[in-house]
């Protein structure tokens, strides 16, 4: 039997699907897979750090339970979530003979759970698969949900479908060998839920920090808290029409800001994220709709994680406000000037503002990179 500690259901009718976290679950994948899908071979996609930590373990899972598969190996790094590398996917999925009723294992963080979502979306036009994150920010948010894509040379996740998995497995063994810096860019998602509408949250994090980054049981319990909020979530917006674009809170500064750094290890995604979540209530202070101490709390915070939290924390040069501006603008559109953000009232009280004026923002900037 799997040791499962938490398991959340994601109530999508048709396409339903169960969050599993629990202490080894790569190890008892054969088992869970022979059970769930009878029958069905399965084509792995991974990165080359990933597959020589975990792998080997997915493996002898599916070899013990008896399960076909086959391995599809990519570049680690964010340049991987290209046309070039999800076509080697696809055509390597194809390769394998893998039919409709198969299924892709995403296994990784969550570019590979970008890429590999992307590629079964495609595949004879919809193959299955299943979410096996293997970092922080993929367990609580890129496995959940169904977001898949790659990078376009136009901006991050422009290209891609929704498509979601029919199984996530978050085996929280993965994260004791992650980097310690991916572990705290995986934090700032953490963070993100309690700041969108949750502040009882973020003081139970403000409170339980340590112990879930020494790998305590609050660690299991804050991935199974996001992935309850990020399904709730999911579930009444799955496409994206309103309330989702909460999820995004920090990511259109985060975005532009690793675009300016060219996807590199300057800036991991998680820690764009966080010095978007921090501009985002100081520009929402800067239009008095917040008040400055919620800010300043929130940073402390993220810092105290080991997340950068001011433009000044960025190492290098960053471009010009112009160049920000621009990468702002194709993140979330402009429609007659203004621009969508997410914006809030103080923790715990994000909200979508549709009509911020781009000058507001590019002022703002200026203001930031001020200090
Ligand atoms: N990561 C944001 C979302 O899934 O909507």
């Amino acid at each position: 039997m799997a040791e499962i500690s938490h398991q959340v259901h994601v109530a999508l009718g048709a396409r339903a699907y169960d969050i599993l976290v629990g202490p080894r679950l790569i190890d008892e994948a054969g088992s869970i897979l022979a059970e769930r899908f009878p029958g069905r071979r399965f084509g792995i996609i991974t990165d080359e750090n990933v597959a020589r930590t975990h792998l080997p373990r997915l493996l002898a899972a599916l070899d013990g339970a008896g399960i076909d598969h086959a391995e599809i190996v990519l570049p680690a790094g964010e340049s991987t979530k290209s046309w070039a590398f999800l076509g080697q996917a696809v055509e390597a999925l194809l390769a394998a003979r893998l039919e409709r009723g198969d299924l892709v294992i995403a296994l990784g963080g969550g570019v590979i759970g970008d890429l590999a979502g992307c590629a079964a979306a495609l595949v004879r036009r919809g193959m299955g698969f299943v979410q096996m994150p293997t970092s922080l920010l993929a367990q609580v948010d890129s496995s959940v949900g169904g977001k898949t894509g790659i990078n376009s040379p136009h901006g991050k996740n422009l290209i891609g479908a929704f498509h979601q998995p029919k199984l996530v497995l978050a085996d929280l063994s993965t994260l004791d060998t992650l980097p310690a810096r991916q572990f705290a860019a995986g934090y700032a998602e953490v963070v993100k839920y309690g700041l969108i509408d949750d502040a009882a949250f973020f003081e139970w994090l403000e409170a339980n920090r340590e112990e879930i980054f020494a790998g305590g049981p609050a660690r299991g319990e804050a991935i199974a808290r996001c992935c309850a909020h990020k399904a709730r979530v999911v579930i009444e917006d799955e496409t994206e029409q309103g309330a989702r674009a909460l999820l995004n809170l920090g990511h259109t500064f985060g975005h532009a800001l690793e675009k300016d750094t060219g996807y590199s290890d300057r800036l991991l995604h998680g820690e764009g994220v966080a010095i978007g979540m921090v501009l985002a209530h100081r520009f929402s202070t800067r239009l008095r709709l917040a008040p400055g101490q919620d800010g300043a709390r929130v940073a402390a915070h993220l810092r105290q994680a080991g997340l950068p939290t001011m433009l000044g924390d960025i190492p290098g040069t960053l471009g010009a406000t112009e160049t920000l501006m621009a990468a702002i603008a194709q993140d979330k559109k402009v429609s007659r000037g203004a621009l969508t953000f997410i914006l809030t009232r103080g923790i715990g009280q994000a909200f979508i503002e549709k009509n911020v004026e781009a000058a507001q923002v590019s002022d703002f900037l200026d203001e930031a990179r001020a200090g």
